[in-house]
Order: C-alpha cells, then structure tokens, then sequence
C-alpha cells in the first residue's frame, strides 16, 4: 500500500507535525493519521505510539471543529457516529451473498475437484487455500473511492444496513484509491472477527460488570454489528478481513486491471488498496492433493494463530474459470469450505461428583450426557471450585455449552438458561469430606474447599498417584489403577513403601504375568536414579509445579538442604515468590515430611543435584518468559531451547525476569514487564537470533 518512500516521508512529517503544531496543513494531517492507523490496524506495526497518535488526532478534531467546511467525508474524524443514524434499514445487495458448500474430509475435496474438472474440461486446476474466518461476515461498497455503504449478509440477498458501526473498525479504510485502478464503484465481500484477546477481554469486562459472558468471538462479533450506539462498537475492538470482490464497475475506457484476472490477485489488490486481505495467508496449490495435504496439515496449526478460524476456504484461482463453472441456487461451484472439527457442542449436566485431590481440595466434575466434540467423546469435565459454579449459573439438568480447542482441557463455557424446563436443580456443594466426612474448610484468599484430615485415604492415594506420574518420578507401568488396587489389597499404605512391595503377591494377581512384574520392578528401579528436580516434584509441596521444583533443585546440593534455608533464602531464587516459599519452609520444617524423605533416602532414591544444566550455557543464569502467541516456534519448544543453553524459564514477570519474549497479541504480562526497566522486551525473531 505505501511505497519504502512514501513510508519515509509519512514519518517524517508525522515528526515534524509533533514538534511543531502550527506548521500543520489539515490536508496533510489527515493522510498522516490515515497512515497510522493502517500501520497499526492492517500491518500491525505502529511507528508511533497511541500517545503520540492521541496528540495528532486531537489536533485534527480542533482544525476541523474552526472549519467545518473543510472537513473531509473519509477523515479519521468522520468514524465517530452516534446512534441516531443508525437505523438498519434493509438494503439489497448488489450480488446476492451466496454461502459455500462445506466438505469435511480427502473424498469431499476429491469430489469437489472432480465435479470442477469435468465442468473445465480440464486435467488439474489451480486453487487458492485461505483461512475460513470465524466471524460475521459482511459487504461493503465503495463508490469514486470512498466507503458509501456497508451491510450484513441478511438472508444472503438483502442485509441490513450497518455503515455507522463498520466505520468503527480501523482496519476498513474509509476511502481507497479506486480511480488509480480506473475502477468506478466495487462490492466486496468480508469477515468482521474479533481477536482471542479481545474477546478474553471483552469477556472480562462483562464479567466485572455481573453480565453473562458470550460463548465465542464469532457471537461477540455478530453481536457488536447491530449495536446501537457506534462507540460501543468502537471500544469492542474489531478487526475483519477482506477476501472477496464481488462486483466491480470500469470506467469508461478503462482496461481491466490484470490483478482483477485470479483470487490471489484479487487479494493482493485489495491488500494494495489499504485491506486487511488474506495476502501473507493465502497459499496458491496447482493440485488436489497439495490442497488436502495443506488442509489436513492446518488444522494443527489452528491454535497458533491470534483469531479464530473454523476451517479453510478452496477457491479456483482464476476467475474466467470461475465464471464458466458458475453456481447453483445456493453456493458457487468454483469454491468449496473445507470444516475442521467442531470445538464446541451442546450437552446435559446430569450430575456432579466430587473428588478429593492429593492436597484435600475438592473438586467438582461434571458428569455430562456423552457428547462427541474435536474427534474425542466427553462425559465428564472438571468444574474447578464453587465459584465456578456460582458464577456461570450451572444447575443440574442444564444444556451446557462445552468447548475443547486444541489440547486445552475440555471446559464448560457457559449454560443456556433459555432452555431450562424448571426441572433443573442447584448444584449443592458438601460441607463434608465425600471420602472421610471430615469438616470441609476454605481460606479467605482461597476459592477451594479442602479437607484437611491429614488421613484421609483419598489424599494419600492421590499423592501416591502423583508421586509416580509421568512429570514426577515416571514409574513406567504403575497407573492409577494400579496404584488404587493395591491400596484397597492393603499391599501399598505410603510413597516408601513403592519401592517394598510384596511381588510375590502381585505375580499372583490377575493381569499380573512375569513380564509386566518384571517390568514394573525395573521401572521402580530406575526411578531412584531420576534427576533431583523430579523428586521435588513428586513430594507434592503446595504451589511447586514442575518449572519451580527445577528451579529450587538447581540451587541446592542436597534435598534436606532445603531445611536450613529461610523464607527470604527461598525468594531469592528466581520464580519462587512469599506464596511459594512460604509452602515450601512450611514442607521442611514438618518432622513427617522430613521421615519421608530420609526413608526414601534409605531406600536409596537419589537426594542429589547432578549437575546437568549448559549443554552450550550461552544462556545460563538468564531468566526468560514468554507471553502471546509464537508464530515460528512451538512455545514448549522454545522453552526447552532456552533450558539447553542453561536458561530458565519463569512462571510470570517479576524483576527476576531477564527476558520477555513477545509472540502477537501479547497481553498483560507484557503490560507489566514495561514497568520494570531491567526487562529486555524482545520479539520471536530476536530471540531465534539471541540462542544462535
Ligand atoms: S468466500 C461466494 N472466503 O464463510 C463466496 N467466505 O460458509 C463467498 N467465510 O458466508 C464466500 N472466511 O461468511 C469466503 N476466506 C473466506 C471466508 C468466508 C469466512 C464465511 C463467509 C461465508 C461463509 C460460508
């Protein structure tokens, strides 16, 4: 859109406008703003900041408020509406808004391309893949360059008429540079989405305000276009993008631009023009299968992107194809979604459970009417505390709405109150341990209710579950079922006794043959050789995660090291705050705990920092974090390069912090680590530099 010059001089006014206000031309300041808000809402790279945009746009609203004569229909002043000229009136679209047919898997797509061939009468065609936007989607209409209309989809032939709100959106430029491609009037075709964070946010803030949350950003984003009040809208933060022409007029005389001859053109014209099109997203595959391979390797990749899409889209790239396969009734044939799979669905709560953990917090899972979401079936989702429950209104024999993305645990995202019967029920939460009916009690500061029988058998078999887990001490072939089994035979009471167990009695159980005791004796052998750090894990100490037991095992020889250390000792380490080393005094000066350890001890379980860290220590004794999203690296990845060079990663941002690596829409933690000056704030692309 703007050349390496045009970029230079922009700047360079921008400059001198802030320096001196009274050389500004009214003119010229508005193509300056215009450019900015390009650069931060399209390319997502400011050159100023929003102080300093602030002071510019304020000097606009002054000249413009001496002379009204002279302002003009595409400043940025003219996005700021009110909601008298919001109406909604219905208007027809220029070209009906047809909707596209779905596939869901390689035969569809085969289909699809098969039907096309033979329609071309072609041996292979060329397509070009982009991201299926989870939004709302939209049509505006520029007339001799500037913004004139702009509508929802409606009923796919008229829609309502959303102008005033659409300009609210800093990615839509008001005016383009039509004229320069000899084009008169244009319809086109988009999506207006709202981002993960902005909608996180926005769901924050209905929350402060006691309001019920929205499901997903497509809903907030649908929502925000029939929003009476335009400043409202504004302050939802939406973005959209641009990936369809629909329907263009020439001047007279006017040759058609060759851009306007395949899709990808298309997207790179209207990228040209000032849009936020799919151009960096977009990929051009000459084949069928390229475009399945592409498809089924996307869906991995879903998760990494800052917005939501639900799927991809197949075009025909090149239009004189397009027009000759035409379309039916309902959707183009020289197009084609293809859907990943669904990550929310609908389902009842039937009943609730409630477990006891390892640190006697109770916690309520929900016990769900089996439903298939992502490729998994769920019935049974963890509900984390009372809060929860009170706060998203779940009762028993609700429709919930529950969600799984990704590897992210399944959550329930909200219930649908529309459709209760009055049948439904109050979750009621006990006031006993379910396991030892012992007093539950909470802490102030605390939203778990715990049981604090330090006999409780649910914790005990709880701790042991987590003492051999795979984080922890990794004993290979133990399970929880194993673990339960031999509690309830009375072969397994404590943690020592893992490593003194009766095998003769447990070759004679069922299920139990000479391999897999074998196995499991030698899995328990070798986890007394296993790396100090594990062990600190294992103990289960209160708020020591994994990252953190690394941490205090790096810094110390032995584990009973860890007795003479003060709380101020512990804090000094990086990543251990008061919380964290208050738990953690409180574990060593417990003569219970201490016995534990010296039994395993005797057992002969490793207590000893090995040293392991710097493989190449080019980053040892550095501390780093990373927040928002890596588009280059997986972020475990990037965490276990960072180990590899002797680094350390932390949990959150505090002066200890070395580094903060910032993916895209980075959010709070980045926020605070501004607040700290010894933080060096750096992007993924200076940190791949940084560790080669
Ligand atoms: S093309 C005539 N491209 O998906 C072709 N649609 O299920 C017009 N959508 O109604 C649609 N991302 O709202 C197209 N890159 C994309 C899209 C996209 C999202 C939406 C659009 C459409 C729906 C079809």
């Amino acid at each position: 859109m703007y050349t390496k010059d045009q970029i230079l001089d922009l700047q360079s006014i921008t400059k001198e406008f802030l320096e001196s206000p009274h050389n500004i031309i009214l003119d010229t300041l508005r193509k300056v703003l215009k450019f900015h808000e390009y650069q931060y809402y399209v390319v997502a790279m400011p050159l100023i900041s929003d102080y300093e945009y602030d002071l510019l746009y304020q000097q606009l609203v002054n000249l413009e408020a001496a002379s009204p004569n002279l302002v003009s229909k595409d400043s940025p002043t003219q996005r700021v509406g009110n909601s008298l000229n919001n109406n909604f009136e219905t208007v027809a679209h220029l070209v009906p808004m047809l909707s596209l047919e779905n596939s869901y898997n390689a035969d569809d797509l085969n289909d699809f391309d098969r039907k096309a061939r033979e329609g071309a009468q072609l041996d292979s065609i060329t397509y070009c893949v982009e991201p299926k936007f989870d939004g709302a989607s939209i049509s505006l209409v520029y007339e001799n360059d500037m913004l004139v209309r702009a509508c929802t989809r409606g009923d796919g032939v008229a829609g309502e008429e959303i102008t005033q709100n659409i300009k609210q959106i800093r990615s839509i430029p008001l005016s383009i540079p039509l004229s320069e491609y000899g084009i008169q009037q244009i319809e086109i075709r988009g999506e207006v989405i709202m981002s993960k964070k902005s909608f996180e946010d926005f769901n924050e803030k209905l929350k402060a305000k006691q309001l019920a949350t929205l499901a997903n950003p497509r809903n907030a984003a649908a929502g925000s276009l029939r929003m009476k009040d335009p400043k409202e809208v504004a302050e939802r933060n939406l973005d959209a993008f641009i990936y369809h022409i629909s329907f263009y007029t020439l001047k007279t005389g006017a040759n058609t631009p060759d851009l306007l001859k395949t899709h990808s053109g298309s997207l790179e014209l209207l990228w040209n023009m000032g849009f936020r099109s799919p151009q960096k997203e977009k990929k051009i595959i000459s084949n069928i299968q390229g475009v399945i391979n592409f498809c089924t390797d996307f869906e991995t990749e879903r998760d990494t992107l800052p917005y939501e899409i639900d799927g991809l889209v197949i075009k025909i790239n090149d239009f004189a194809l397009q027009e000759k396969l035409g379309m039916t009734s309902h959707h183009p044939r020289w197009a084609i979604a293809y859907k990943f799979k669904a990550r929310q669905a609908t389902t009842i709560l039937e009943n609730v459970d409630f477990q006891v953990g390892r640190t006697g917090a109770v916690t309520p899972v929900a016990k769900l009417q089996a439903v298939a979401i992502g490729g998994v079936t769920v019935s049974s989702i963890s509900m984390h505390n009372e809060e929860y429950i009170r706060e998203k209104d779940l009762r028993l024999g609700d429709t919930v709405i529950i969600e799984r993305a990704g590897d992210v645990i399944p959550q329930i995202v909200q219930s649908i109150p529309a459709l209760r019967k009055g049948t439904e029920t109050i979750i009621e939460f006990p006031t006993t341990c379910p396991i030892c009916d012992y007093t539950l009690e909470k802490e102030e500061t605390e939203a778990v209710w715990r049981c604090n029988n330090p006999l409780c058998t649910a914790q005990i078999v709880e701790r042991m579950i987590h003492f051999v887990s795979k984080d922890a001490m990794d004993i290979k072939s133990f399970g929880d079922a194993n673990i339960r089994k031999f509690y309830e035979m009375e072969l397994l009471k404590s943690i020592p006794q893992i490593y003194n167990l009766d095998f003769e009695i447990i070759g004679k159980l069922e299920g139990f043959g000479k391999k897999s005791v074998d196995n499991l004796k030698a899995a328990i052998e070798a986890s007394k050789t296993q790396p100090l750090y594990r062990l600190v894990y294992a103990l289960g100490i209160r708020f020591v995660g994994e990252t953190t037991a690394k941490t205090i095992a790096s810094h110390i020889h032995h584990i009973l090291d860890l007795e003479n250390l003060t709380e101020e000792q512990l804090q000094s380490f990086e990543d251990v705050g008061v919380k964290v080393a208050k738990s953690i005094f409180q574990y060593f000066h417990e003569a219970k705990n201490i016995a534990l350890i010296k039994d395993l001890e005797a057992l002969g379980l490793n207590m000893i920092q090995t040293n392991t860290t710097a493989v190449d220590g080019n980053l040892s004794g550095l501390n780093f974090l990373f927040t928002g999203t890596l588009t280059q690296l997986k972020r475990s990845d990037a965490e276990a390069m960072v180990e590899a060079r002797g680094g350390h990663i932390l949990s959150g941002v505090s002066s200890k912090l070395n580094y903060l690596v910032v993916g895209e829409d980075a959010g709070s933690k980045l926020e605070k680590a501004k607040k700290i000056a010894s933080i060096k704030i750096i992007s993924e692309a200076d940190f791949i530099e940084l560790i080669n």
